[in-house]
C-alpha cells in the first residue's frame, strides 16, 4: 500500500459503510444489519446483508464480502487506489503525495522478489521467441495461427534448448540460488547442479489480476509428452485460485465469462474477438475459481471439450458454479474439439451461434442422463423419469421447480401431472432431512463439500466468532494459535486478530482486511470475518457448537502436526503430539461444561 496504514484506515472510518453502500442500492433495516438484494448475484431474495457495527458487508447467497473498499472495488470495478480516492474525497480528506519508501520495501519482500523473477523470465522468453533461435516457435505459433499481436497480448515465448540457458541469464541480473530455486523455474539438484525446468516449449506466461506474471505453461511444439508443463505451485502462484485469461477478461464488461479448458482456447477466443475466455490450468475448477468469477459476472458459458473428459468437467463444474451464485449454460461446439479448433473451422460467427443458443445446464444435466437409458424399452424408461424426478429437487423453490417440471414434462411427453406427483413424492422422502437439526446440516455441508472444506469452513466460524464476541479471545487463549489455521491466507489473519486483540482486547475487522493488498485476498479475509452458522440455534446449541468447533480446528492441527513428526521421524514430538489429542475430549467438556 502506498499511502500510510494511518490515512487508510482514517478514510475508511469516515466513510460510513450503510450511508456509501445505501447510496447505490436500497438498504432496508433488518434487526441489528440491513438488507439488500445483493448487486454481486441475481437474486430474488435479498440476502445481503450490512453490518453497521462491523462495518462489513457480505452476501450470503454467493459469498461476497468486504469492507467499504471492497465494496467499491467490486462494485465499480476500481483499484484499490481509484476506491481510496472516491472516498477520500466523499470524507473530504485530501491525500498527501504517494510515499515510495513503502514499495521499496515491498520490493525487498520475498514475494516481491519472485514477482521480478517471473517477469525477468517472461521478457528473456519473450526475447528468444523474436530472436533467431526461436524461429520454429514462431514458426509453430503461426502454423496455429496466432498474430503478432496476440503473441504480443500474451506475452507468449520460447525456452531454448540450452539446458541453464535461463539460469545464467537470471544469474547475471544478480538473482541468487534460494530464490530462484523458489521460483519453480530453475531445478536445484545436488548432483547435476542448476538447470532450467523449461526446454525448447512454446512459452506461456500466466498472469494474476493485475497483470502481473505469476507462474509460466510450456508446451512442445508439436508432438511429445508431457504436451504441456506448468511451473509448479509457488507463494506467488495458487492453481486453485487461478484463472487464464481473467486479467483482460475482467476489464472486458461482458457480463458472462466463457469458460475453457486450455491455453490455446483463451488466447484463440481472445483474438477471435471474445475478451470474456479465461480457463483454470492444470487443475479442474475448484470452489474458489467460481467465487472469484461471481465477483465480476452472473453467468458462466462452458466451452469445454466435446468429448467425454470434457462433458465429465462440464458435469462436475456446473454445481460448484451454481453454489457460488453463477448462472451456468453450456456451449456445444460438435463435431469440433474446442473452441480454438471450433473457431479455426468456422470462424467467430458461427461461433458467436454457438453462445447464443448455450444449454441451460439443468437441461443438459438431464440430456446426459438421457443417454444412459433406451427410451424405447418401457422399464428404462420409467426409470429415466425417476431419475428426471430426482434431479428436479435441486430446486428449492416450488415455483422454479414446477417451471422445469413442466418444460421436461413437454420436452420429453410426459403427463405434466404424473410427473409432479413423482417429484413430489421424492421430495416427501427428502423433507425431514432438510428439517432436522443443526448437526445433520453440518454433516450434510461436509458430505457434499468435503471434508477438506468442511475444516476450513470450521475456522472461518471460529474468527468470525473471535471477532463479533470478543470474550471468545479469552476462552481460546492458550488452547488455539494462528498457527492452528491451516490455510496461509487464514493463518495470517488469525495472526492479525491475536495480535490486535493482544495489542488492545478489540479487533476492527476492517482493518485488517485493508493490510491485504489484492481485491481478492481482501475479499477473502472479509468473509473470514462473516461466516455464519448453518441453523438457528439456542445458547446450549451455540455452547455446543462451540466447543465442537474449536476441539475440531484443535484436533486437524494436530493431525497435521504429527503426520509432520513422522516424516521427520521426530518420536519425541510424536509422543508430545499424542498426548495433546489424548486431552482434546478433556477440552471438549471444558468448554463446554454440563
Ligand atoms: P492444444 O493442444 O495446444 O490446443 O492444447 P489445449 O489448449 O487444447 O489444451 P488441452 O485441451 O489439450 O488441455 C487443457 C489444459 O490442460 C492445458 O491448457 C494445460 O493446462 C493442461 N494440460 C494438457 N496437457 C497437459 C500435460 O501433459 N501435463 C499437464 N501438467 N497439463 C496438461
Ligand atoms: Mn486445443
Amino acid at each position: 500500500m502506498y499511502y500510510p496504514e494511518e490515512l487508510v484506515e482514517e478514510i475508511r472510518s469516515k466513510s460510513d459503510i450503510v450511508s456509501v453502500i445505501g447510496s447505490y442500492i436500497k438498504l432496508q433495516k433488518k434487526g441489528a444489519n440491513y438488507m439488500a438484494c445483493c448487486p454481486f448475484h441475481n437474486e430474488k431474495t435479498p440476502s445481503f446483508s450490512v453490518s453497521q457495527q462491523k462495518q462489513m458487508y457480505h452476501c450470503f447467497g454467493c459469498g461476497a464480502g468486504g469492507n467499504v473498499f471492497t465494496f467499491l472495488m467490486q462494485y465499480e470495478n476500481y483499484s484499490f487506489l481509484e476506491a481510496l480516492r472516491t472516498l477520500a474525497e466523499r470524507a473530504g480528506v485530501s491525500l498527501p503525495e504517494i510515499e515510495y519508501s513503502e514499495e521499496a520495501k515491498r520490493a525487498s519482500d520475498f514475494k516481491g522478489r519472485l514477482l521480478a523473477v517471473n517477469k525477468d523470465a517472461a521478457k528473456y522468453y519473450f526475447y528468444q521467441l523474436k530472436s533467431e533461435r526461436g524461429k520454429a516457435a514462431m514458426d509453430y505459433l503461426k502454423k496455429r495461427s496466432l498474430s503478432d499481436e496476440t503473441i504480443q497480448k500474451f506475452g507468449l515465448g520460447y525456452s531454448t534448448k540450452y539446458a541453464d540457458d535461463l539460469y545464467k541469464y537470471l544469474k547475471r541480473l544478480g538473482y541468487d540460488d534460494e530464490l530462484l530455486g523458489q521460483s519453480g523455474l530453475i531445478t536445484m539438484e545436488e548432483a547435476k547442479g542448476a538447470y532450467d525446468k523449461f526446454w525448447n516449449r512454446v512459452m506461456f506466461p500466466i498472469m494474476d489480476v493485475n497483470n502481473k506474471v505469476i507462474a509460466f505453461g510450456g508446451r512442445v511444439m508439436g508432438q511429445g509428452s508431457p504436451k504441456y508443463l506448468n511451473s509448479p505451485e509457488t507463494p506467488i502462484f495458487e492453481k486453485s485460485r487461478n484463472l487464464y485469461g481473467l486479467n483482460l477478461a475482467r476489464g472486458s464488461r461482458k457480463n458472462s465469462f466463457l469458460l475453457c479448458e486450455g491455453y490455446m482456447d483463451v488466447i484463440s477466443l481472445h483474438q477471435a474477438g471474445f475478451p470474456n475466455a479465461v480457463a483454470s490450468l492444470g487443475t479442474s475448477l475448484t470452489t474458489q475459481h467460481a467465487r472469484i468469477m461471481a465477483r465480476y459476472v452472473k453467468e458462466v458459458l462452458i466451452t469445454y471439450d466435446s468429448d467425454a473428459a470434457g462433458v465429465k468437467a462440464a458435469l462436475r463444474a456446473i454445481p460448484i458454479l451454481k453454489d457460488a451464485g453463477i448462472t451456468a449454460k453450456i456451449v456445444d461446439m460438435k463435431p469440433y474439439k474446442d473452441p480454438d479448433e471450433f473457431i479455426k473451422a468456422l470462424g467467430a460467427e458461427e461461433y458467436q451461434k454457438r453462445l447464443d443458443g448455450a444449454k441451460n445446464s439443468f437441461f443438459f444435466e438431464i440430456e446426459v442422463l438421457e443417454r444412459n437409458y433406451d427410451l424405447n424399452d418401457p422399464e428404462q424408461k420409467t426409470r429415466f423419469y425417476n431419475e428426471m424426478a430426482k434431479q428436479l429437487l435441486q430446486f428449492p423453490e416450488e415455483l422454479e421447480r414446477g417451471n422445469y417440471t413442466e418444460a421436461l414434462a413437454e420436452k420429453y411427453k410426459i403427463n405434466y401431472g404424473s410427473l409432479r406427483k413423482l417429484v413430489n413424492r421424492y421430495g416427501a422422502q427428502l423433507e425431514p432431512i432438510q428439517a432436522a437439526q443443526t448437526v445433520l446440516r453440518d454433516k450434510e455441508y461436509k458430505k457434499k463439500k468435503g471434508p477438506e472444506e468442511w475444516l476450513l469452513r470450521s475456522q472461518r466460524l471460529l474468527l468470525t466468532r473471535l471477532v463479533e464476541e470478543p470474550e471468545t479471545f479469552g476462552r481460546v487463549k492458550g488452547i488455539i494459535s494462528p498457527q492452528d489455521f491451516t490455510e496461509g491466507l487464514y493463518q495470517s489473519v488469525a495472526e492479525m486478530v491475536f495480535e490486535e486483540y493482544e495489542k488492545s482486547g478489540a479487533v476492527n475487522p476492517a482493518k485488517i482486511i485493508n493490510c491485504f493488498e489484492g481485491k481478492e485476498q481482501q475479499v477473502e479475509a472479509a468473509e473470514l470475518f462473516s461466516t455464519q452458522i448453518l441453523a438457528p440455534m439456542d445458547e446450549a446449541q451455540r455452547r455446543r457448537e462451540f466447543a465442537d468447533t474449536v476441539v475440531r480446528v484443535k484436533q486437524s492441527s494436530l493431525d497435521a502436526q504429527y503426520k509432520k513428526a513422522v516424516e521427520q521421524d521426530d518420536i519425541n514430538a510424536m509422543n508430545i503430539i499424542m498426548e495433546k489429542q489424548k486431552g482434546l475430549g478433556k477440552l471438549h467438556s471444558s468448554l463446554n461444561p454440563g
